[in-house]
């Protein structure tokens, strides 16, 4: 990463009013969450890809609660790290701020942000499949097929999976922040899943300065304005510290 890259974003991200940011699983790989593509991602030679499905759990919903019941241990044992914390404060210095996040590990609320928008979920809560209840259970210790204390209904995680729609109204606020913004971060994701894909590019063609911090390039690389390389843990501190 150069200085000079660092520097013009760090001065276009002084000067801006509203500033939406969009995470991935890179900004908590610091703290040992796994990151759904990258080395560590497999779970017992699966895939995330071939659990995160409502197909998978119709199949045998006690081998995707064990994958669940794996990562949600892992994540109770996880602190924010110096990105999480970095973000939260740029929440405080600038008012117009929306944090939009695809993790479901809560980090960002661990770590001091307000109201992040959680596009995908949050791992520790539970859905009913029959009633549709949801509640908050830090259980790590969660029967296998865990049942609904209301109707008995089999519950699933409230996170969204593979081939399943967000919620349209958490769709729209980050499609309205992608829209309105002047300076957009993208730190820590891949960028291949929408609408994480398309945010940056409707907060671009708004006219939004975009930034994009990743350990390497990523399909957005081509036309952000600046690209930052390497962990987040390390530059997202350093490009906010002059606030
Ligand atoms: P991915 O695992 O696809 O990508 C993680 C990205 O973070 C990669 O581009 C890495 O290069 C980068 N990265 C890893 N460590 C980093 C670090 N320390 N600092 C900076 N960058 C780092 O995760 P996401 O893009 O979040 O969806 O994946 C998007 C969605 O696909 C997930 O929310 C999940 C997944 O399937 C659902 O479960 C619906």
């Amino acid at each position: 990463m150069s200085s000079h890259d660092l520097d013009i974003a760090r001065r276009r991200l002084a000067a801006a009013q509203r500033v939406t940011v969009l995470t991935g699983a890179g900004v908590s790989a610091e703290s040992g969450v796994p990151t759904f593509r990258g080395a560590g991602g497999l779970w017992e030679n699966h895939r995330p890809e071939d659990l995160a499905t409502p197909q998978a759990f119709a199949r045998d919903p006690a081998l995707v609660w064990r994958w669940y019941q794996w990562r949600r241990g892992l994540i109770a044992q996880c602190r924010p790290n110096p990105a999480h914390v970095a973000l939260a404060g740029l929440e405080r210095n600038k008012p117009r701020c929306t944090l939009i996040t695809q993790n479901v590990d809560g980090l960002h609320r661990q770590a001091g942000s307000r109201d992040p928008l959680e596009i995908h979920g949050d791992i520790w809560r539970l859905r009913c499949l029959g009633c549709g209840r949801v509640w908050l259970s830090r259980d790590l210790g969660l029967p296998e097929r865990p049942a609904c204390p209301q109707c008995g209904g089999l519950a699933r995680p409230d996170v969204v999976w593979f081939g399943e729609a967000l919620d349209s109204a958490f769709l729209e606020k980050a499609w309205q922040a992608a829209r309105l913004a002047d300076y957009m971060l993208v730190a820590g994701t891949s960028a291949l899943v929408q609408p994480a894909a398309g945010l940056a590019a409707v907060a671009k063609e708004a006219g939004a300065f975009v930034v994009e911090v990743n350990l390497e390039p990523t399909p957005n690389s081509a036309w952000v304005d600046v690209s930052l390389f390497g962990k987040a843990g390390d530059i997202l501190p350093r490009l906010l510290e002059a606030l």
